[in-house]
């Protein structure tokens, strides 16, 4: 039996309860991704999906979960087959997977089809990820059509499709303690992995070395592996210079030199979650006055964002503190004129900080790097309220912040990214920082997991300095 089974069987089970709840007498059917060809007979690396995943913990492709409402668990898998498990790898196959993975029953993949209008007739209801498997819905669709084709005889065909994510994102959004635990070890490889690109990026300039973004990438798989990682939980962003100022920048082959800043997001995938990190570094180790100045302020507005994450919060209260904080501090260091602009309340409230600060604060973290999780609180999606925003014009409806609750776990990520415009003065041109922690909220406020990589300038400068 694999050693977590009881934690998958305890989750479907809650689930089974809440399709009771919420539909009695359905039916849910919940495949693992797709396997994408990549060219001729490549394919991309497979990787499962996440809410099979988190059902089953189960990896291989081609693989389906079904679960009715009264718990009954049927699991189609790959069937064994020697010569595929030659070139490809061993399979479980059905007649292990019951046992092995605590579910009743398991048939072979390609007897899903044939099997699907029996697993549908009678039930009331079916439950599937709506928008998340390409041809998933058509597929059964299919199943029902066959079912129709039989209510002469007596059988009864469901009447609602239902959308089965709602249940599972407002589970996955609290983690257990065994999610932690593995989120905890994903956080600190990813850690090893910025401190090793710093120090190489300083050792590196020292030694008189070409030093690429590439190069710097390559430091951060190099940890990522060497500790069990199976892959990056997103692609790297490893960005030199000016390159900072473009948010979802890929590590490419721009030269980094003595005097830039490298801003570095990156975050390995352990056993199935997403570590997300972004520290920012003076290339040579040593940061400018002007580099200095932005960083100790969005290190500020940081630092309010995680005051403000604790339980009773809302989602948005962090970004908000962050929000507060750089407004005033574009005003003090100059990048925003009093005269232009106004008060620091004026700059929240016209949005004049966007034009440095274009992101929101954080996302939910979890399998997935942006995890699944309604970012409104469920009981007050009926309260709308209208505004205009003041740069579109566009009339937004908002709905109260989701409160934060124990066991949730979110990025804090607040940057300030500078491009040269009219009024920008030129010492901080192509500045681009953000620094990023994930954070786990605790009884009482949040725990930053991410902590094992430094994040004040001065230390900073002291891992990077004569290594
Ligand atoms: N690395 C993606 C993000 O920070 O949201
Ligand atoms: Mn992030
Ligand atoms: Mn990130």
């Amino acid at each position: 039996m694999n050693m977590n089974s009881d934690l998958y069987a305890k989750r479907r089970a809650q689930l089974a309860a809440q399709m009771a709840r919420l539909a009695p007498n359905s039916i849910a059917i919940i495949p693992t991704a797709l396997e994408r060809q990549r060219n001729r007979d490549s394919d991309f690396l497979f990787r499962h999906d996440s809410y099979f995943y988190y059902l089953t913990g189960f990896t291989e492709p081609h693989a389906w979960l079904v679960l009715t409402s009264e718990g009954q668990t049927t699991l189609f898998c790959q069937p064994k087959d020697l010569e595929r498990e030659i070139w490809d790898g061993v399979r479980l196959g059905p007649d292990a997977a019951p046992q092995q993975l605590a579910l009743h029953e398991a048939w072979p993949v390609t007897e899903l089809d044939a099997k699907l209008p029996g697993l549908l007739e009678n039930r009331a209801v079916v439950w599937y990820p709506f928008a998340t498997h390409k041809d998933l819905s058509a597929r059964i669709e299919v199943g029902l059509n066959a079912v129709r084709a039989r209510v002469r005889y007596g059988a009864l065909c469901p009447e609602q499709q239902r959308d089965v994510c709602g249940i599972l994102d407002d589970m996955r959004l609290l983690k257990d303690a065994h999610e932690l635990d593995i989120m905890r070890r994903a956080a600190q490889i990813s850690a090893r992995g910025h401190i090793r690109a710093m120090q190489r990026s300083a050792a590196m300039l020292r030694a008189g070395q070409d030093v690429r973004e590439y190069h710097l990438d390559a430091e951060l798989l190099h940890e990522f592996r060497q500790h069990g990682s199976q892959y990056p939980a997103y692609n790297s962003i490893v960005a030199g210079g000016a390159n900072a100022c473009v948010l979802h920048y890929r590590a490419d082959a721009a030269p980094i030199l003595a005097g830039d800043l490298v801003l570095i997001d990156a975050g390995c995938e352990l056993d199935g979650y997403a570590s997300d990190i972004t520290r920012t570094f003076p290339a040579n180790g040593k940061f400018s006055a002007a580099q200095r100045q932005l960083y100790d302020l969005v290190l500020a507005s940081q630092d309010a964002a995680v005051a403000a994450t604790r339980p009773g919060a809302r989602f948005v209260d962090p970004h908000e503190a962050t929000v507060a904080v750089l407004a005033q501090g574009l005003l003090d260091v100059g990048l925003l004129d009093k005269n232009k602009v106004g008060s620091a309340q004026d700059v929240i409230a016209n949005r004049s900080y966007f034009q440095f600060y274009m992101h929101r604060t954080g996302h939910w973290l979890g399998m997935d790097v942006h995890d699944c999780g309604s970012y409104v609180e469920p009981s007050q999606v009926g309260t709308v309220s209208e505004r205009r925003d003041p740069l579109s014009g566009e009339l937004i409806k908002d709905r109260p912040s989701r409160i934060l609750h124990p066991g949730m776990v979110l990025t804090i990520e607040p940057g300030l990214y500078v491009r040269p415009a009219p009024g920008v003065p030129e010492r901080f041109h192509n500045i681009g920082i953000r620094i990023e922690d994930d954070a786990v909220l605790t009884a009482n406020g949040c725990e930053l997991i991410t902590r094992d990589v430094p994040v004040k300038a001065d230390e900073i400068e002291a891992l990077m300095r004569g290594v």
